[in-house]
């Protein structure tokens, strides 16, 4: 999946949106037995945001994607294509991407979204790529928003404590010179009972159980050791169809769960934690919204500068994971 032809999708602007309401460790030590130290130590998690009520996973991305198209200077009539990662959509149906496009006012363009879990912004991504790439769109909104807190059991402490609500967008534009150079997918659904919500339209919900049994359930350790495993894999995948080297990297954009796992993939990359952007200390694991979260923060602050090497990373139930180098 190596860019070879003369079109590239260019990052033109980025954009994020956290809620407002913010839970930190010390408020969660309140509602189940853990504590800030426990929880810094184990994810360098310090706080997350909760969506209000009535805020949708929609509504948070439409404020990220504003943001990305006012960085971009692209106007909604420009839009061919919107692509939202989201694991927590708005509804069932319509998709989340056709509820942002209402909201815009971009009526017309395709809209869809894509369902890859924590690597819902890479993988939408890579969608929105390819369809740069091959010539049948020009400029593409792509979102990664969520808001899991809603799938959250908020008396069990091993998962309550990792995850938070918050969306990012980027808008892609053709561009001759320069954008992303190739993307990197992968799944293992044979491991679909580590990290899930075991309840949907599908396989039915259980009246008997608070919000329908919907909840994510996740075997920690197992997550964690399959996570370093995989994302060692496919950095090197990516260097390596890119006749690149590790050194030749300006920046790690990870996803951003947990700390001990950005550290892991930045150690196999020999990177210094000066070149790795790190956000989850401030909003979780906001699953499809960290990735983008975390670029825009790293080109906000002017960390990223025009030219450089990125690698983008994420991993999520599924499992799936990918990558997406880029030079920005
Ligand atoms: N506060 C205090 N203690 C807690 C706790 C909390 N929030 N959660 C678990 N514990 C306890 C456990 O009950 C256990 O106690 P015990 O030794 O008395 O049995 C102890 O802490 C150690 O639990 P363990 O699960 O082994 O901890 P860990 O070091 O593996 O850390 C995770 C747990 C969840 C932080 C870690 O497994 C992890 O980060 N996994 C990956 C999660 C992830 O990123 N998922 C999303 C991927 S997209």
């Amino acid at each position: 999946m190596t860019q070879t032809g003369r079109i590239y999708s260019r990052i033109a602007g980025t954009g994020s949106y956290l809620p407002e309401k913010v839970l930190t460790n010390d408020d969660l030590a309140k509602m189940v037995d853990t504590s800030d130290e426990w929880i810094r130590s184990r994810t360098g998690i310090r706080e997350r945001h909760i969506a209000a009520a009535g805020q949708t996973s929609g509504d948070l991305g439409y404020e990220a994607a504003l943001r990305a198209m006012e960085a971009a200077g692209v106007t909604a009539a420009e839009l061919d294509m919107i692509v939202v990662g989201t694991t927590t959509p708005d509804l069932v149906f319509p998709s989340t991407a056709c509820l942002v496009q209402a909201k815009l006012g971009a009526e017309g363009c395709a809209a869809m979204d894509v369902n890859a879990a924590c690597s819902g912004f890479v993988f939408a991504l890579s969608v929105a790529d390819k369809f740069i790439r091959c010539g049948d769109a020009k400029t593409v909104l792509v979102i990664g928003t969520e808001t899991l807190s809603r799938i959250v059991d908020w008396t069990e402490r091993t998962t309550c404590v990792l995850f938070g609500d918050g969306a990012g967008a980027a808008v892609l534009k053709a561009d001759a010179e320069t954008g992303i150079l190739s993307t990197h997918l992968h799944a293992d659904g044979s491991k679909n009972d580590l990290l899930w919500n075991p309840v949907g339209v599908s396989a039915g919900f259980r009246s008997d159980e608070p919000n329908g049994g919907a909840k994510i359930n996740m075997k920690g350790n197992d997550v964690f050791k399959y996570a370093v495993k995989a994302l060692d894999g496919v950095v090197d995948e990516t260097l390596a169809a890119n006749g690149l080297d590790k050194r030749d990297l300006d920046w790690l954009i990870p996803h951003q769960a947990n700390l001990r796992i950005i550290e892991a993939t930045a150690k196999r990359l020999e990177m210094s934690m000066d070149q790795v952007i790190v956000t989850v200390d401030k909003h979780g694991n906001t699953s499809s919204g960290s990735v983008p979260l975390a670029l825009d923060a790293a080109i906000r602050s002017g960390r990223v500068q025009r030219g450089q090497l990125l690698l983008l990373e994420a991993f999520g139930g599924g499992f799936t994971w990918g990558s997406a180098l880029l030079r920005y």
